[in-house]
C-alpha cells in the first residue's frame, strides 16, 4: 500500500525506517520517530521491568491482558531510555506526570513525547521544542467499521470516504483513524476534544492534512502519514508547526 504513496510529508523528506546507531541525539526542529517491532524488541522483559518505577510496576500488575502487558512495559523502558539520554540522566531517574486527559509529560522540562502502541507495533515521537502526537493503527476489518466512522467521524470525513471507491473504504478508514488521533494526542486532550468537531482528509493516498481546525485549537498544526514498512499497519504524526521535520529510527534486538 505505501508504495503506491504519492509524495507526501514523509517521502519528500526521505524518510525510511534507519537502524537506531549507538550515538542517537535529539535534534533542534526536528522530531525522532522510533519503530519498535515487539516480536523482536531491542530489550527484553526482565531488564526492561527494571527500568520502571513502582507506579508503573503496579499499573502492569493490573493489567488483564499480557499483550498491553508487554507493549506497556516495552514501551515504556524504551521510552525512558530515550528520554534518559537527551536529558543525560539515569532511565530510572525520568519522572512522569500526567495531563487532566492522562498525556504523560515531563515536570519542568521542555522536552515533548508521546506513544502509540497497536498489535505488534510500539511508535515514539521525541522532540526538543514541538508538541506531537503519533498513533499507529494495524490495518484490519472491523466489525461494522463504517457504522464507527459514521458515529465517530465529522460528517464531511464520513461523505468524502464513502465517496471513494470501495476497495479504498478500509484503507481510507484507518488513515482517517490514525489522522485524528494524531492531532488529539498532540494537543493532549484526547478524545474529549471531539472527534467530529475537526476535519481531516480521507483520502489515504494523498497526504495527510487538517482541512477543517478545531473551533478552540487555532494553532498551527501540520500532519504526516508515516511511511510503516508493514504494510499492516498505518500510522500517523501530528506537529503544532507549519514545517515538519522528522527523522524514523527502526529499533531492533541488540
Ligand atoms: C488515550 C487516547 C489518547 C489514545 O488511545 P489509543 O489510540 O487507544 O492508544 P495509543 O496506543 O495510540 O496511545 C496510548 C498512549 O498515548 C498516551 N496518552 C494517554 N492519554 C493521552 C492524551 N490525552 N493525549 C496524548 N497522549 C496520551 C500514553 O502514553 C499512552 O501510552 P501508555 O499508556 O503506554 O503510556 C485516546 O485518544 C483514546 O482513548 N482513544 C480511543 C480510540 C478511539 O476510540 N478512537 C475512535 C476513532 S474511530
Amino acid at each position: 500500500m505505501m508504495d503506491d504513496l504519492p509524495m507526501n510529508h514523509s517521502l519528500a523528506n526521505e524518510h525510511h525506517w534507519s537502524p537506531l546507531p549507538d550515538d542517537w541525539q535529539a535534534d533542534v526542529d526536528r522530531v525522532d520517530l522510533f519503530a519498535i517491532d515487539l516480536t523482536q524488541p531491542p530489550i527484553l522483559i526482565p531488564e526492561a521491568m527494571s527500568l520502571l518505577d513502582e507506579v508503573e510496576r503496579q499499573r502492569v500488575e493490573r493489567f488483564k491482558s499480557p499483550k498491553r502487558q508487554r507493549e506497556f512495559v516495552i514501551g515504556r523502558a524504551v521510552l525512558r531510555m530515550l528520554l534518559g539520554s537527551v536529558l543525560r540522566i539515569d532511565p530510572q531517574a525520568v519522572r512522569f506526570e500526567h495531563s487532566p486527559q492522562g498525556k504523560p509529560f515531563l515536570l519542568n522540562d521542555p522536552v515533548h513525547f508521546n506513544v502509540s502502541h497497536s498489535h505488534d507495533m510500539v511508535l515514539l515521537g521525541v522532540s526538543l521544542d514541538t508538541p506531537l502526537g503519533v498513533d499507529i493503527e494495524r490495518v484490519v476489518e472491523r466489525d461494522q467499521y463504517l457504522k464507527l466512522a459514521k458515529r465517530f467521524f465529522a460528517p464531511g470525513e464520513y461523505d468524502a470516504m464513502i465517496a471513494l471507491p470501495a476497495e479504498q473504504h478500509l484503507a481510507a478508514f484507518h488513515a482517517i483513524w490514525t489522522r485524528k488521533e494524531a492531532f488529539v494526542k498532540a494537543t493532549a486532550k484526547g478524545i474529549a476534544l471531539g472527534l467530529d468537531q475537526f476535519q481531516v482528509n480521507a483520502d489515504p493516498l494523498t497526504p495527510a492534512k487538517l482541512e477543517i481546525p478545531h473551533p478552540q485549537i487555532p494553532d498551527k498544526w501540520s500532519l504526516c502519514d508515516l511511511p510503516i514498512a508493514n504494510d499492516n499497519y498505518r500510522a500517523c504524526l501530528c506537529v503544532a508547526t507549519d514545517s515538519p521535520q522528522y527523522r524514523c529510527w527502526q529499533m531492533g534486538p541488540n
